[in-house]
């Protein structure tokens, strides 16, 4: 990894895995917090439904002697079951006293439109930002885009370049280096860099 020179130009590794799925999470959550170390950043924003990739993601910094804030986005209440959350209560409480900060609140790219489309058909504009990212660049770096703008929303983060970890529906395949912004200036938001990313998408 180099520095920028004065002609501006960096040089950067991007990692790519064969194929999408959870068997990537640990060294996606490696090269995440490498990277983040390298660059100097203050946050981590991580997926996590059960908390589980959130769980290893503490233990690696951990390891490591990082003192990088970790950001845990987990699914809204309900997503699964009515009234019910994701995440047992005892991970949680485990996550937060290691200093976590777990954001819970609804996706930002589904909403309410979600529910009008599963009852009525078609899809919104937000859903098709959504498609066009999972289809073209994977499905964890959409949730990147997602849990940073609701990490972002719910004033876990400021508005900086942060690392955010995603996968495809458990664990972790993807990680970039993001600025961060808030869902009402979305197209202020900027992909700085892909840290790691599956080759086949689905
Ligand atoms: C807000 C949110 C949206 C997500 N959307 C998707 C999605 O569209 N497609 C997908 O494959 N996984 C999605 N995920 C799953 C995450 O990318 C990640 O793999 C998962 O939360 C890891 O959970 P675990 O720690 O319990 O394994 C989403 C997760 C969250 C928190």
């Amino acid at each position: 990894m180099g520095e920028f020179s004065e002609s501006k130009l960096m040089e950067a590794r991007i990692y790519y895995f064969e194929k999408p799925g959870k068997q990537n999470t640990e060294k996606t959550l490696e090269l995440a917090i490498k990277r983040a170390e390298e660059l100097g950043l203050n946050y981590m924003v991580v997926a996590s439904a059960t908390g589980e990739t959130a769980i290893k993601a503490v233990k690696i910094l951990k390891e490591k002697g990082l003192n990088l804030q970790l950001v845990c986005v987990t699914y809204h209440r309900g997503f699964y079951e009515e009234g019910k959350d994701s995440m047992a209560p005892e991970k949680e409480e485990w996550l937060r006293a290691q200093g976590v900060t777990i954001v819970r609140q609804s996706h930002i790219l589904s909403g309410l439109e979600r529910s009008i489309s599963r009852k009525l058909g078609g899809a919104s504009r937000t859903e098709a930002i959504a498609e066009a990212l999972r289809s073209l660049f994977g499905h964890g770096l959409k949730v990147c885009v997602e849990i940073t703008i609701m990490a972002a929303d719910s004033g876990a983060i400021p508005i900086e370049e942060v690392v955010a970890v995603a996968g495809r529906g458990r664990g972790a395949d993807t990680a970039v280096v993001i600025r961060s912004a808030h869902m009402n200036n979305f197209f202020d938001m900027q992909i700085r860099e892909i840290v790691c990313i599956p080759r086949e998408k689905r």
